[in-house]
């Protein structure tokens, strides 16, 4: 039987956002098997009662959209001062959250999900799931850039990625690079360490599943069951 943490599962009826499920909990409002809440990590199985304001919890059926991702927007469902990517998506669909990130300024493949366990899936750091990117720099890429990321780069603060790839064009402006990991900002420090600045970044791939090249930037679409597998391959 799966096990999601208790907000997942309130979420997951997509009735609430991520702080109104604090408020609840906090509130006293919800329960589980009969007993009061006691925080949003509690486990719960997919079999426990869960209940607000004593009204049983119906979690709706999955859902993953694919978001071209355009600068500009963050990577949260919540307004700070950069609207969030969730503003993109018709109100039937802002409760989703994101999977992973992409720096504000970065554009391209983004999923948005009301499915929990896809998402840990996805993002564990032992996942190994490649992400493919499209760079363009400013500076020149040092000569042994490729044999580093193939080596595990060590970037600013002493952290040695994992192995990596890039394949950088003939011009040096521009490469293309794939990553298993997804630490913050994490291309572009790669980038830096061998001596070029991302100007521009797009994700075009997250395992085998591809961004659809006739969404544009703001665009969105669910994923087929063809695609969701492909996520893995
Ligand atoms: N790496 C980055 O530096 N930024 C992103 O948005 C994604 C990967």
């Amino acid at each position: 039987m799966a096990v999601f943490r208790l907000d997942e599962i309130i979420r997951g009826s997509g009735r609430y956002t991520r702080r109104e499920v604090i408020g609840l909990v906090n509130e006293g409002r919800v329960t589980v098997d009969g007993a009061v809440a006691a925080a949003i990590s509690q486990r719960c199985d997919t079999a426990a009662d869960v209940r607000v304001d004593g009204i049983p919890v119906v979690m709706e059926p999955p859902v993953c959209l694919m978001l071209h991702k355009p600068a500009g927007y963050v990577t949260a469902t919540v307004s700070g001062r950069e609207p969030p990517v969730t503003d993109l998506l018709p109100p039937c669909w802002r409760h989703l959250f994101p999977v992973g990130r992409l720096d504000l300024d970065a554009e391209g493949l983004l999923l948005l999900t009301n499915d929990g366990a896809l998402c840990h899936r996805i993002i564990l750091p032992g996942s190994g799931i490649r992400k493919e990117y499209y760079i363009e720099v400013t500076g020149a890429f040092r000569p042994d850039t490729r044999e580093r990321f193939r080596a595990g780069i060590t970037v600013d603060n002493g952290l040695t990625c994992r192995p990596a790839d890039i394949e950088i064009a003939p011009d040096g402006r521009s490469a293309r690079v794939w990553v298993t990991e997804g630490r913050r900002h994490q291309v572009k420090r790669m980038a830096a360490a061998a001596g070029a600045r991302v100007r521009y970044l797009k994700r075009l791939a997250i395992g085998g599943l591809r961004l659809d090249d006739s969404l544009a930037p703001g665009e969105f679409r669910p994923l087929t069951e063809d695609e969701l597998a492909a996520i893995f391959r």
